[in-house]
């Protein structure tokens, strides 16, 4: 299947907005909408679909032998690498943190393998190097999280589908979703750490309407967490909306605390990207 095929018959493009309603921020005048991206497919995801397409896209224009990339053993983003590989028809290789580990470790990691991707275990020390097998010198690869250029380039599509607005807010992993988002609007966009990585991401060119939150980590990356755990199961008997705790969580949680704090204006109309997560 080619990719704009794919595209047109397996997912749901544009994603739907939908506003929600809460007596902390109804109050103030303040409008919030969800852009629900992860209602684009059921594991191309969130952000994954928007990361992954030009990757895809530019590996169908190459003599490359396949695509590969980095992650751990619950990687949204490899996951979603390897159902588009299968969808697509192209060789896929996932690189994993942890020697310890095999294909029966966990679900995910199962049933990336049933889908064709060639998983390959190293030790979490090799795995700071990022090393290439020789076998698979001649793959496109895409970096850990699904960080890059045309990763960037993917939020192009986001930006003209999202309503008008005078802020944005998206989750931050590697920061590719936030920076990119920034670069294709001229508004404000608000940017929710989950892991401390700010001077990672610091490191690339940051867009001066983004800006970077770090107080809503919890601790560490995926760190579990009561109190975000009650939040995201009260957020969704509420609103409907499923959300994680890991980005989802943390953004929404986020959100509303600023909005409790007055660091949002009144009568100010938001859009929370849903960047999916939830598999
Ligand atoms: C569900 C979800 N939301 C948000 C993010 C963060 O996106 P980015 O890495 O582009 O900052 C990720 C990680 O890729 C993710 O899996």
């Amino acid at each position: 299947m080619d990719i704009a095929n794919f595209e047109f018959n397996a997912l749901h493009l544009p994603s739907p907005t939908e506003e929600i309603f809460d007596e902390c921020w109804n109050s103030k005048g303040i409008q919030v909408f969800v852009k629900r991206d992860d209602l684009i497919h059921p594991i191309i995801s969130g952000n994954k679909w928007r990361k992954l397409k030009n990757y895809l896209q530019t590996f169908s224009f190459s003599t490359h032998s396949g695509l590969l990339s980095f992650g751990g053993a619950y990687s949204n983003h490899l996951y979603a690498l390897a159902y588009a590989g299968h969808s697509l028809g192209i060789p896929t290789v996932g690189i994993i943190r942890g020697e310890e580990l095999t294909i029966d470790s966990n679900a995910y990691l199962a049933q990336m393998n049933a889908w064709g991707m060639q998983l390959h275990f190293i030790s979490r020390t090799a795995y700071r190097d990022k090393p290439i097998p020789t076998a698979f010198e001649k793959y496109t690869v895409i970096a850990e999280g699904g960080f890059g250029e045309l990763a960037i380039q993917g939020m192009g599509n986001l930006v003209d589908e999202l309503p008008t607005c005078d802020l944005i807010y998206t989750a931050v992993g590697t920061g590719a979703t936030a920076i990119g988002i920034a670069k294709y609007t001229d508004k404000p966009v608000m940017g929710i750490l989950t892991l401390h990585n700010r001077s990672e991401i610091g490191a690339n060119k940051i867009p001066a309407n983004l800006d970077i939150e770090d107080a809503y980590v919890f601790g560490k990356y995926a760190k579990q967490n009561d109190e975000l755990d009650l939040f995201c199961a009260k957020f969704y008997q509420k609103h409907g909306i499923p959300i994680e705790p890991i980005y989802t969580g943390r953004m929404f949680y986020a959100l509303m605390e600023h909005i409790k704090n007055g660091h949002i204006a009144p009568n100010s109309k938001l859009v929370a990207l849903h960047t999916g997560g939830v598999k």
